[in-house]
């Protein structure tokens, strides 16, 4: 009798292990057949309300029971295709990074079984705290805000926008960026924003050729407008991030800010003023983080063909140029290969000239791209993968943000491989039928650049990344 007591309940734990482990090998009317407000909500909050609520992006909110019940299977379809949270990187390849939105095999397989058992409610008793939303500036108020001149109107339907707004800073001395935050001024619409800093002023003259607020720019932030540091993005659910320590950008004096959004029609006509706050630090700090660019290889035969197409024209190729040569993208391709290496120095890119840390990534393709890998070769030649991703949707592009820094030694390199659909099957395609693509950055025009941001590193990174290593693990 005893013994058999023993055995019952190490039967439940044992069910109940599976069951929290994924298994339904045991059927799904047991005990452990998940409730909304138990198992399920848990799985939206984590992953889905930051845009699947009122006044979001997302077209329809995930915040109640009845909103999740009504669309079960659909919620179960798109987190097994993993199209939905949308996290294009690929989990099995380099990272991890900040704020990644994946879910787990068994937060999957919970709703699965959730589906599968008719949608049950529970006890709301079991339901998680609502979540509360972080309301204006999470991290206190910025140093400097900067809002756009004037509101920008857009129409109720239509194709997305992608914006770029100028915002003078006009202070009189360089600052150190330590943060910077995002204050999107109709979340309906802003379906993402990216910012840089300009010195030269080729921003303002594209802003002032257009009479609209800001001009239009596919790839980045219009053409010839030279970056001096790309700064933090925001997409929604994205958290203010601070630079590692003592390393901030620079914002020389009289710099411009630049913000690139996306927008994305709501059906209704909206108008939005997005802000971006900056965190100054008191103190200059030491280190400045940096962007550096892979770009695909350019031959000799290339390099030449783009020298007599300008020496024609009465000018000196620029990168653009060098680039609308090589990157000829044939009308009916599905699978036009890229390939861009840092190795041999040149025009393109050369090793690193210092020890670095690696903070943070963005692969940059328009609407043909289909995947993206970028790997990192230690000059000992070991591969230490960064990032890639499986299928390139330019809708969520973004800045992947390491969550650890990755230490790389003087001399490492980069490689690129990318490629591309031009084909009619391609639904992303704004041709049809399709057209020869060459590079460029208007919406018909593709790109392909590893951007990828850094600081030079210390001694006290150089100690932490040697403990890192295994063979220093064994030590300690
Ligand atoms: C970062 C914002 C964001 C997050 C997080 C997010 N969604 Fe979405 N979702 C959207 C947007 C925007 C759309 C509209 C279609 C689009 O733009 O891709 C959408 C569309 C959908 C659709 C409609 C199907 C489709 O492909 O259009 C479903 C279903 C969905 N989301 C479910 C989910 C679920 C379930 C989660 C969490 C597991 C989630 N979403 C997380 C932004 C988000």
């Amino acid at each position: 009798m005893t013994r058999y007591a023993i055995a019952g309940t190490l039967a439940a734990c044992l069910l109940v292990g599976l069951g929290t482990g994924g298994g339904s090998a045991f059927g799904t009317e047991g005990a452990d057949v998940p409730t909304y407000h138990r198992d399920v909500a848990p799985i939206l909050q984590r992953h889905c309300q930051d845009c699947h609520r009122p006044g979001e992006v997302a077209p329809f909110s995930l915040l109640e029971y009845d909103h999740a019940r009504r669309r079960a299977s659909d919620l179960l379809l798109v987190v097994e295709e993993r199209r939905m949270p949308p996290w294009p990187a690929s989990k099995d390849f380099g990272g991890p990074f900040r704020d990644e939105r994946i879910l787990s095999d068994a937060e999957i397989d919970t709703l699965q079984r959730w589906l599968d058992a008719d949608t049950p409610e529970g006890d709301p008793a079991d339901a998680p705290e609502p979540l509360t939303f972080a309301g204006d500036w999470p991290m206190g108020e910025p140093d400097l805000i900067l809002t756009m001149a004037e509101p920008y109107a857009l129409g109720a339907e239509g194709d997305d926008e992608f914006r770029v707004f100028v915002l003078p800073t006009d202070l009189p001395e360089d600052r150190w960026i330590r943060a910077v935050d995002f204050k999107p001024g109709n979340r309906r619409v802003v379906h993402h924003v990216i910012a840089g800093t300009d010195t030269s002023g080729r921003a303002r003259e594209l802003d002032a050729e257009d009479e609209t607020p800001g001009y239009s720019a596919v790839g980045g932030f219009g053409d010839g407008v030279p970056i001096r540091s790309f700064l933090p993005i925001w997409v929604p659910g994205s958290t203010p991030r601070d630079a590692p320590e003592d390393a901030g950008y620079l914002l020389p004096k009289g710099a411009d800010v630049l913000i690139q959004v996306h927008y994305h029609k709501s059906g209704k006509v909206e108008e939005d003023a997005t802000a971006i706050g900056l965190y100054f630090s008191d103190e200059p700090l030491g280190r400045e983080v940096r962007t550096g660019f892979v770009f695909p290889d350019v031959s000799m035969f290339q390099a030449m063909k783009a020298r007599a197409a300008m020496q024609e024209k009465g000018g000196r190729p620029g990168l653009n140029e060098f680039m609308r040569e090589v990157l000829v993208i044939p009308p009916g391709e599905a699978n036009y290969e890229v390939k861009g290496s840092t190795r041999q120095g040149g025009v393109m890119g050369r090793p690193l000239g210092r020890d670095v840390l690696l903070t943070a990534v963005m692969p940059h393709m328009h609407w043909l791209g289909k995947d993206f890998t970028l790997t990192a070769v230690l000059p000992d030649e070991t591969r230490v993968p960064i990032i890639r991703i499986d299928r390139w949707d330019f809708n969520w592009q973004g800045t992947y943000a390491l969550l650890e820094p990755v230490f790389l030694p003087e001399g490492t390199w980069f490689e690129m491989v990318a490629h591309f659909d031009n084909s009619a099957e391609n639904p992303n395609n704004p041709s049809h039928p399709p057209v020869l693509v060459r590079w460029g950055d208007q919406t018909n025009d593709e790109m392909c650049i590893g951007i990828f941001e850094f600081v030079p590193a210390t001694d006290a990174d150089r100690a932490r990344s040697v403990s890192r290593d295994p063979s220093g693990d064994a030590a300690d």
